[in-house]
């Protein structure tokens, strides 16, 4: 779906996400929410901020999961992800803490293989993930599954290509301070998710949503991938949009 911008696009995105609550609300299940971040969905969680606040939304029944921290990272170091989703989100909305997960940057190397077994069977334990949110990286990138990476791949730790160290060297104040890996989910794993939405704004995204979209599925393109999933819906800007 192309909206003519972002804005529209993430006040509409927002609007389906709380109807899917609604909905699982109704059935009474849990509604389980994938998550990512970057500056792509923070209109989004504006927004569900705002439903919160102004239309008294409640996110009780929801539990999240988020797609990938760097690694090593402090969780209250400047540039984690869960400082990034408190901000955006999680400190504004009702949810209960113990429903939030998000990758953990301080388990030990040796442990990072077991945590990603664990994060796998949390997932599987609420019954699997409703909704994928997905932004998506220059390189092709979905989460931190960044080229090379297959489609059974699964949560793991994952050497960042030097494209994405560039794109997050403002937020570090220099790359030579941006992590040189991350934890993720894996292709597989997000793949595994009942609905993806993959959004993507500005002229920067144009070349790889075209490659993601028409080009063959490729490890080099990861989110090439996302072609096999039967209810992935990408949402674009006219910019983003620009090359199809
Ligand atoms: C980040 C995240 C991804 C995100 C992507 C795009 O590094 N790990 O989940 O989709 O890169 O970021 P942005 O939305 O800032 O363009």
């Amino acid at each position: 779906t192309i909206y003519p911008d972002s804005e529209l696009a993430s006040v509409a995105v927002a609007r389906d996400i709380v109807q899917l609550m609604q909905q699982r609300q109704a059935e009474g299940r849990p509604c389980v929410l994938g998550l990512a971040t970057g500056s792509t969905p923070t209109r989004l969680y504006e927004e569900l901020v705002r439903l919160h606040q102004e239309e008294g939304v409640s996110f009780q029944n929801v539990i999240t999961f988020n797609l990938d921290e760097y690694y090593p990272m402090a969780p209250d170091s400047l540039q984690s992800y869960v400082r990034f989703m408190h901000e955006y989100l999680f400190d504004h909305i009702d949810i209960r803490p113990e429903n939030v997960h998000i990758p953990d940057g301080t388990v030990s190397a040796g442990e990072v293989a077991d945590f990603g077994r664990r994060y796998e069977q949390q997932i599987v334990a609420v019954g699997g993930i409703d909704l994928q949110i997905l932004g998506i990286g220059r390189t092709g990138h979905i989460g931190f599954n960044e080229p090379g990476s297959g489609p059974a791949s699964r949560t793991r730790l994952i050497t960042l290509d030097q494209i994405t160290r560039t794109d997050a060297a403002s937020d570090f104040f220099g790359e030579e301070n941006v992590p040189r890996r991350a934890i993720t989910m894996g292709v597989g794993t997000i793949l595994e998710a009942r609905a993806i939405v993959l959004l993507a704004w500005g002229e920067g995204k144009a070349a790889v949503v075209k490659r993601m979209v028409e080009g063959a599925m490729t490890d080099s393109v990861p989110a090439t991938y996302l072609q096999k999933h039967p209810h992935v819906r990408v949402i674009l800007d006219e910019a983003a949009a620009a090359e199809l």
